[in-house]
């Protein structure tokens, strides 16, 4: 169970899930940040458009909360078409895919989240979807089972995965458009969350959306719920509009450092420093040392703290930079080591 306090965890919850999609930018007009993949997307959207062709299937990878799902739903918008949305985990069997292959219409976008979770049998199976838009059906079984081939109209298949490197190469190389996101800068933020503001019918002045966007991990999703935590805060306050003043007493409040860095990422970073002397250590070890999944480690903690230069990933583990061990307040080589031995590398990045 992740215990990342529930009101700042990157996992979606039932507020996010009322609030997000009347945040959602449903043009790429709307759309703030990621100037480089937009226009990408865009020009390749405009020219299939122009083309009257069907999209290339389309690859994002990027950290949760960076806006893969909104640009899937926004290519889907552009082009016109429907939009089909599901998961890898949630197609567990061949037939599952059949069912959803085959309520396709032609130009169609089957968006695919956490697409490196399919597993083995269903990506087999994609495969001749995706290129030569066919499913293959094995009627019956034994001597006597029988192919058809079920012809499907052609679509566009989005996936979204938090790393490119977890997806197979045959799965990757049937994919035409790769992009990447890359977390956001704070002057965009600000800007997402002036216009999040603007949606909720909240008054928040520039320096106060500075501050939020400052502590959101460079993730829209983050700062747009620290806007909604702040405004909790205003409402029990009474007051009227968010300043800087009252955003910074209520990021405060809620644990959330002039960083951004929340209680997980400290809890990560003093076990790294304080119990393995800086690293290097294996990120099972860590996962072990700090109660947490490695996948959340690695798709959730880590990126950002990388992006940030705290932490590097090394071949022997990962290891604490000197801005890490300065943000602890600890001198390299003065932190009390854990009186457990110390563990081997456990993993190879
Ligand atoms: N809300 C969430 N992400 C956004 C973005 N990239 N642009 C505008 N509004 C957003």
């Amino acid at each position: 169970m992740n215990d990342r306090n529930p009101e700042i965890s990157t996992v979606a919850h039932d507020d996010e899930r009322r609030f997000d999609p009347a945040l959602r930018p449903v043009r790429f007009a709307d759309y703030i940040g990621q100037r480089d993949v937009r226009e990408k997307l865009r020009v390749a959207v405009t020219a299939a458009r122009k083309r009257g062709e069907t999209l290339d299937h389309v690859l994002l990878s990027g950290p949760p909360g960076l806006g893969k799902t909104t640009l899937a739903s926004i290519i889907a918008r552009e082009m016109g078409v429907a939009i089909h949305t599901t998961s890898g985990p949630a197609i567990e069997k061949k037939g599952d895919l059949a069912g959803i292959v085959s309520g396709l219409e032609e130009g169609d976008v089957l968006f695919i989240d956490e697409i490196h979770r399919l597993s083995s049998v269903v990506e087999e199976n994609l495969y001749p979807a995706m290129e030569d838009f066919h499913f293959d059906i094995v009627l019956g079984d034994g001597p006597h089972a029988r192919s058809l081939k079920l012809e499907l109209p052609r679509f566009t298949l989005v996936g979204a995965t938090t790393r490119t490197g977890l997806l197979t190469s045959p799965l990757r190389a049937r994919f035409g458009i790769i992009e990447r996101l890359e977390f956001y800068a704070t002057a965009d933020l600000a800007e997402i969350i002036l216009r999040s503001a603007r949606l909720l019918d909240l008054t928040v002045d520039e320096a106060a959306a500075e501050e939020i966007a400052g502590r959101s991990r460079g993730t829209p999703r983050i700062a747009n719920r620290l806007l909604r935590r702040v405004r909790d805060y205003m409402d029990v306050e009474g007051a009227e509009l968010i300043d800087r003043e009252l955003a910074c007493w209520a990021l405060e409040k809620l644990g959330i450092d002039s960083g951004g860095l929340d209680w997980l990422d400290r809890r990560y970073l003093d076990a790294l420093v304080m119990k393995f002397d800086g690293g290097p250590v294996g990120v099972e070890t860590l996962a072990a040392a700090i109660g947490e999944p490695s996948h959340s480690i690695e798709d959730v903690i880590e990126p950002f703290l990388i992006q940030q230069a705290l932490i590097h990933r090394t071949p022997r583990g990962r290891v604490a930079t000197p801005a890490a061990w300065s943000l602890l307040g600890v001198t390299p080589g003065a932190a009390p080591v854990s009186p457990l031995p110390l563990f081997e590398a456990d993993d190879d990045a």
